[in-house]
């Protein structure tokens, strides 16, 4: 597995390997969620580029930036061991050699919407790495977590949009054997926090059930709010899933909807989403 650092070495990695890349950016600290990513990337791809890079322009809370968990040994040792030919590994310096850009790309509506209300700022940070990391892999697809289901939806528009050329491919949330969603941040739960956190999942899946079985907006409602007391709520909404709006209630049922949740459990946030097509 080669390990690339700066961007004219993985300018040469992708003329190298052109037409053949599946790409999984990650911001390290891996789990079975983003290895589920870099086998699907193998399957489909015959050279698969994972890149490491925890990126400054997409925390809005400089403590979440301090506290966000990193051991590139242990990334590196699970990347290997997954079969993936090179990892993208830059430092700030490397991306943002003259500091993060002001240029910032948006879309007013889904942007604004669930994550984008509460961390203003954090999807324009998320589409200029991402964009940038498109241009320096040159990936045919690329490969993101439905648990960031927001995210995924602005990468595919602004690929499509800016005709990047890249297929964004959305993959299934990995959930731990109790139901938590994986994420590299359960790491900072503490032990009675862990137990806490499964009451998002618990309430997703029972809003899900009562959606299936045809009840209105507001019952589904009403029960995810109820489930989800305990715990400090961002957000527990009920969206379009193409539009993100709120199924307000009353209004016709959406063909596909997405039930989303962000809530901090022991002051870490955590983020969740059933999808129901
Ligand atoms: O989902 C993530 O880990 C990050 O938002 C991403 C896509 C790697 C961009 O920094």
């Amino acid at each position: 597995m080669q390990i690339i650092r700066t961007r004219s070495e993985m300018h040469s990695f992708s003329a190298l390997h052109a037409g053949k890349i599946g790409f999984v950016p990650t911001m390290g600290y891996l789990h079975a969620g983003h290895i589920s990513l870099v086998e699907r990337a193998r399957a489909e791809q015959s050279v698969v580029v994972v890149s490491i890079f925890v990126n400054p322009a997409q925390f809005n809370d400089p403590k979440d930036l301090e506290k966000y968990p990193v051991d590139l040994d242990r990334d590196f040792a699970m990347l290997e061991k997954a079969g993936v030919d090179a990892v993208f590994c830059p430092a700030r310096s490397e991306v943002y050699p003259n500091g993060v850009p002001a240029l910032r790309m948006s879309y007013d509506e889904v942007m604004n919407r669930l994550c984008g209300a509460g961390r203003p700022g954090h999807f324009e940070g998320v589409l200029l790495v991402v964009h940038n990391l498109f241009m320096w892999v040159r990936p045919q697809r690329a490969y993101f977590g439905l648990k960031d289901y927001q995210q995924y939806l602005l990468i595919k528009r602004m690929a499509t949009d800016l005709e990047l050329g890249v297929e964004a491919v959305g993959c299934p949330l990995v959930r731990e054997a109790d139901g938590l969603a994986m994420s590299s941040r359960n790491v900072r739960l503490t032990a009675a926090g862990r137990v806490a956190a499964l009451a998002i999942s618990k309430a997703l899946f029972a809003a899900a059930e009562l959606w299936r079985k045809g009840e209105t907006a507001a019952a589904v409602q009403a029960a995810l709010n109820s489930l989800l007391t305990p715990l400090q709520v961002e957000y527990a909404l009920i969206c379009d899933a193409d539009s993100l709006a709120t199924v307000l209630p009353g209004a016709p049922r959406p063909a596909r909807v997405v039930i989303a949740v962000a809530a901090f459990v022991d002051g870490v946030r955590l983020i969740d989403n059933v999808l129901l097509t």
